[in-house]
């Protein structure tokens, strides 16, 4: 596989030189670069949303370091699918070894896929999915089972109905959403909306959008409670968006948590999530791992050696209430 890294720079960097002195410049000294043969990588990145964004965003920098053998291109694309898709031209017209991508939505990504393939520069695709109909568009993914994810909290929210004997009772559900159109929301909601299929008595009171951030939830579950409506359950797409409808609960004088009148279902268990579920704000916290630098490097180092990885690659994942969780467990925790 060639290697551009410092080398390509270095030519790149001497040809402008070249053009602008007029050709009388010296040619550029790569002598040292082109030991360093490193293999770039073009990531973008969704965002800085949330605690786990950040998390993941810190895992691939450290993981894709000159000390390992990496060049590492970053596009924070905060947000937009349009600054996504220019980046990634960006990198083939860079000749970048790999280009990774964290899709802030699964729809649109045919077009500047085929322009990768046809550059032959394999992508990989790393949290949230793309959807496309050519799946050989993106050479592996790895990330989390959103569904399995939304089902392990609905699965929660019965056992506790059950222990408290209200599995009959109607229960009121306000469903603060992520990012419309994200794989972590459509996973998350198709959850829940199999809960309400099953459980007649769970009804959505609304739903609202959060975008994963503390500020937006913040503001629409305010406008919610403001307006006089009640729930007995708000179930929050992530850790920043509990965090801000915990902030708007307490504003509006709303008990809520374990000892509450509202249960907080979290996403993410990041430590600040696992923090309030260990003092009984968050009732329950399901595991999404951003750890994904390492793996997004073994999934490259196999192609490196001519293997072809795993197409996906789900991360095992669990869920946290304040019954299994300690101070030691969450100092521990790298995220
Ligand atoms: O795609 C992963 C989700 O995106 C995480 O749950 C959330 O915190 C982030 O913004």
């Amino acid at each position: 596989m060639r290697r551009l890294g410092k080398l390509w720079k270095g030519i790149a960097a001497g040809a402008a030189a070249a053009v602008l002195l007029g050709g009388c410049g010296r040619p550029a000294d790569d002598s040292q670069e082109k030991d360093k043969n490193l293999i770039v990588v073009g990531f973008s990145e969704v965002g800085a949303e949330s605690d786990w964004r950040v998390a993941n965003t810190e895992s691939m920098r450290n993981t894709f370091v000159e000390e390992n053998g990496y060049e590492l291109m970053f596009n924070d694309a905060k947000q937009k699918q349009e600054s996504q898709i220019l980046a990634i031209r960006n990198y083939i017209l860079q000749k970048v070894n790999y280009i990774v991508l964290a899709p802030v939505i699964e729809e649109g990504w045919e077009e500047v896929l085929q322009e990768a393939k046809d550059a032959e520069i394999p992508v990989i695709v790393v949290d949230r999915r793309v959807k496309v109909e050519d799946d050989s568009l993106y050479t592996a993914w790895v990330g989390s089972d959103f569904r399995k994810e939304g089902d392990m909290a609905v699965e929660w929210l019965e056992e506790e109905l059950e222990k408290q004997g209200r599995e009959d009772e109607e229960i009121n559900i306000l469903h603060v959403q992520g990012t419309a159109g994200a794989s972590a929301q459509l996973g998350r909601t198709e959850g829940l909306e199999a809960g309400l299929k099953k459980h007649k008595n769970w009804n959505r009171v609304a739903t609202l959008q959060g975008e994963f951030t503390q500020a937006k939830t913040y503001e629409v579950v305010l406008d919610f409670l403001e307006s006089g409506k009640a729930a007995d359950v708000i179930y929050c797409e992530n850790d920043n968006s509990a965090f801000g409808a915990i902030q708007a609960l307490e504003e509006a004088g709303v008990s809520y948590g374990t000892d509450g009148d509202v249960m907080v279902i979290s996403f993410d268990a990041t430590r600040a999530g696992l923090q309030d579920c260990l003092e009984g704000k968050i009732n329950v916290d399901v595991e999404c791992n951003p750890l994904h630098g390492p793996r997004v490097e073994s999934i490259i180092q196999k192609l490196e050696a001519g293997e072809t990885p795993e197409k996906e690659w789900y991360v095992e994942e669990t869920y946290f209430t304040a019954d299994n969780l300690s101070e030691e467990f969450i100092e521990a925790r790298e995220y």
